[in-house]
């Protein structure tokens, strides 16, 4: 079995490629990262050596690029994560999100069409998608499969256009699909511009916390070595032509997710409890801030039987103790163009 990755150097991606290479020591996984500034190499530097691993450094907006890659690889599998993926950037930069979250996805579609041909047994491309393309949910209710997409920021409509690409080439050109949609992840190797990894840095150094609008927010948190569980699933267990919908049940508004964020920060850095609390600052709200998020995964549990390993308090401490106890790691993907993108984004909001 030989598996294409795409954004294997990501926050996910890192956790998949990992997570594949310890589970099937037979499996060639060949992980292609355009290395943009949220593709870094470090993030694999435990199992790099491994005989079964590949890296090809490539853009997956390069559509000739991929045709010769797939011909002379012969991929089985392609689970794709390659995108840009932050909303903040979106709003500043929209036509980046359209050119590698729809385009990209589009040119791998291709390149898998082409080169598998009428050739299908065992073949299989899975799309990373996201809870995002769903919209926002009032007080109650969650996301279904069956729910309507209703994106509103140009990253969720990005990639609501690339899961109905997707959908397209199975019903049109009977491509092998599966597409998942995931709630926001959490853990180790996750770029300092999401919320909990941001704050973690900013805490350490003692700036202010940002907190959106009212902080009153909602997403539902999954630990990302769970995500990477249930792709594994997914990908070896799901039906052609379905979605599954992958989800914690943990549902935190930002500003109570960030007390207790401060409330383990003070206790693992021997400060007084309430001190980091104290850098909370308000600031101008996100455009089409989406108000809550919420997955219902039970046809995932019911059907495949996945369910998440841990807590959120177990899992948020652990990530924790994993930046406090990777500072090189941190710093060195702070520094550079990083400053210069948090003046743009965070100074006189
Ligand atoms: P990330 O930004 O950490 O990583 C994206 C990776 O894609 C990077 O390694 C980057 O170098 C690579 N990449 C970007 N453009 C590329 C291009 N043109 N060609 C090749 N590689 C390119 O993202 P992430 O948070 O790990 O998200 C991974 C996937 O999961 C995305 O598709 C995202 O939409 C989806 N997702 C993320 C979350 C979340 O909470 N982070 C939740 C649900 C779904
Ligand atoms: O729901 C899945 C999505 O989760 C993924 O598809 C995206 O790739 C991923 O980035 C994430 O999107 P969010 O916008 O929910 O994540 P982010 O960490 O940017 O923000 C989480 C919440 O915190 C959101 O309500 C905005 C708020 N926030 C974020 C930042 C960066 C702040 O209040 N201050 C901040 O500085």
């Amino acid at each position: 079995m030989h598996i294409l990755i795409t954004g294997g150097a990501g926050f996910i991606g890192s956790h998949v490629v990992r997570h594949f290479l310890n589970r099937y020591a037979d499996y060639t996984i060949t992980n292609l990262d355009k290395l943009t500034y949220a593709g870094n190499l470090a993030n694999l530097s435990d199992v790099e050596h491994l005989p079964n691993y590949r890296f090809v450094k490539g853009d997956i907006t390069d559509a000739d690029f991929l045709m010769r890659l797939f011909a002379e690889h012969h991929f089985d599998g392609v689970i794709h994560l390659a995108a840009e993926s932050h909303v903040d950037r979106s709003i500043t930069n929209p036509t980046a999100f359209v050119v590698t979250n729809v385009l990209g996805t589009v040119n791998l579609l291709n390149a898998a069409r082409a080169i598998w041909g009428a050739n299908l047994e065992g073949k299989r491309f899975y799309h990373i998608s996201t809870d995002e393309v769903y919209g926002s949910l009032g007080s109650d209710g969650m996301f279904t499969e069956e729910t309507s997409y209703d994106p509103h920021s140009p990253y969720s409509a990005s990639k609501a256009s690339s899961d109905h690409f997707v959908r397209a080439w199975h019903d049109t050109f009977g491509l092998p699909v599966v597409i998942s949609n995931c709630s926001n992840n959490y853990g180790s190797f996750q770029f300092p511009e999401k919320l909990i990894p941001l704050f973690i840095n900013n805490i350490i150094q003692k700036k202010p916390l940002p907190v959106y609008g009212k902080g009153e927010n909602i997403r539902d948190w999954l630990w990302v070595v769970d995500h990477a569980h249930a792709i594994d699933v997914i990908y070896h267990q799901g039906k052609n032509g379905e979605t599954y919908n992958i989800g914690g049940h943990n549902e935190w508004s930002n500003i109570a997710l960030i007390r207790l964020l401060c409330r383990i920060m003070d206790t693992k850095l021997g400060r007084a409890v309430g001190e980091s609390e104290k850098l909370v600052s308000y600031v101008t709200d996100r455009a089409g801030h989406d108000l809550r998020y919420a997955i219902d995964s039970s046809k995932l549990q019911r059907e495949l039987g996945w369910i998440p390993s841990i807590t959120f308090a177990k899992g948020l401490e652990l990530t924790v103790e994993w930046y406090l106890g990777n500072s090189e790691w941190l710093s060195n993907v702070t520094s550079g163009s990083y400053q210069h993108y948090y003046e743009e984004m965070y100074c006189g909001r």
